[in-house]
């Protein structure tokens, strides 16, 4: 096949379309690969019997089509420690102005132990023990949205699986690109969730540049909602788009309903770029959280993993009872353009007949 679309990622994975989904829903990243892109599922909250599971749920649906698992391997975080010590490593001032926080807004307590106790983001024994199923598993494609997967691509490489890593800064990028990472996702500020500060725009063609004349592929992340962002980062370079608030308010999407109309009602500037979710710069949708971490009486944003930790209870809180006014969610500038709860499949379509349109006006001029 041939095409604008066709690109160097559509020949690494036999795809139809070079458009990769960032997804936590099982039901989008089969609905995503079924209706000819790539899907990456984010299994960093999960424990590793329920990551094994989702695997064979995933691999049952797609009739040997490929496939993604995203996890993160921060270097900064313990190198094994249980929850009960990392809560008490949180300093009493904090836990106050929690308090203040639910307090003042009312927000309730959650039903359950909130997900974020299972992040493998917490310490590296956790993270390793989550690899080792998708090692286990082989796991076509690895992906690693924080931190660097580059201690395990010999590895990863021996086994026939492929190695992305996420990066926000040319320098990041160039040692990637020495150690042999199969795939680099340039993920520029727009983005939702963990995100450096070089806008989409800056970033994508400087890594561009970086991997040419290698073997890696580099895609575009960050504020890619349409068809005419999907043909600019062709434009720059790039071999293909990786998205993940495109999908949030799919039609198959498993987010909470409340959220995703909250989603569909955001605009661009009711993102958030903060470190106080989860310790790391995060574009989040703006909620009474942010607004008092950036107030006077607000104590220092801890390190990782302990501000994560801390926010755990207000976001699962808002999520068990909820609350629309509470709630908060990863989502990137382009979820202006997230405007209805359309089929994964008609997402696609949608981009892909946009993106051929500007090639086509293009042609025609
Ligand atoms: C709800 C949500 C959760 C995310 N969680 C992760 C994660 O666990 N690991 C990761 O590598 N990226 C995560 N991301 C970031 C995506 O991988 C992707 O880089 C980002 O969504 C791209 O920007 P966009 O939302 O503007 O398309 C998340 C994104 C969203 C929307």
């Amino acid at each position: 096949m041939s095409g604008p679309l066709h690109t160097q990622l559509c020949d690494k994975l036999g795809i139809e379309y070079p458009v990769v989904a960032f997804t936590h829903c099982k039901d989008v990243a089969v609905a995503v690969i079924n209706a000819g892109g790539f899907a990456v599922l984010g299994e960093a909250m999960h424990t590793p019997d329920q990551i094994a599971a989702d695997i064979k749920w995933i691999r049952d649906r797609i009739g040997g089509k490929p496939f993604g698992i995203d996890l993160v391997l921060p270097a900064s975080v313990p190198e094994e420690k249980t929850v009960e010590e990392l809560l008490a490593m949180i300093p009493r001032t904090h836990w106050d102005f929690e308090q203040k926080i639910k307090d003042k807004y009312e927000v309730p307590a959650p039903k359950e132990v909130p997900n974020l106790h299972q992040w493998g983001g917490l310490d590296h024994k956790r993270a390793l023990a989550q690899l080792d199923v998708v090692f286990d598993e082989r796991v076509p494609v690895f992906a690693s949205g924080l931190g660097s997967p580059q201690f395990l691509l010999d590895r990863a490489h021996q086994l026939g699986m492929q190695v992305w890593g996420l990066v926000g800064k040319p320098r990041q990028a160039k040692k990637q690109v020495d150690a042999g990472t199969d795939v680099i996702i340039a993920q520029g500020y727009d983005a939702a969730g963990h995100t450096g500060n070089i806008g989409t725009f800056s970033i994508v063609p400087q890594v561009v540049d970086i991997a040419r004349g290698s073997k890696t592929a580099v895609i575009a992340a960050g504020g890619v909602t349409t068809g005419r962002h999907l043909a600019a980062a062709l434009a720059l370079g790039a071999a293909g788009v990786w998205t993940g608030s495109l999908w949030l308010a799919s039609r198959e999407s498993d987010v909470n309903l409340q959220l995703k109309e909250r989603l569909i009602e955001c605009e661009t500037d009711d993102t958030m770029y903060s470190n106080c979710i989860s310790g790391y710069t995060m574009r989040t949708t703006r909620c009474p959280w942010h607004d008092e971490w950036n107030s006077d009486a607000a104590p220092e944003v801890l390190k990782p993993p302990l501000q994560m930790m801390l926010s755990a209870n207000y976001i699962q809180g808002s999520l068990d009872y909820q609350r629309k006014d509470l709630m908060t969610e990863a989502a990137g500038q382009g979820i202006h353009y997230v405007t209805e709860m359309k089929p994964a499949r008609q997402i696609i379509s949608d981009l892909v007949d946009e993106a051929f349109d500007v090639f086509d006006r293009f042609a025609a001029d």
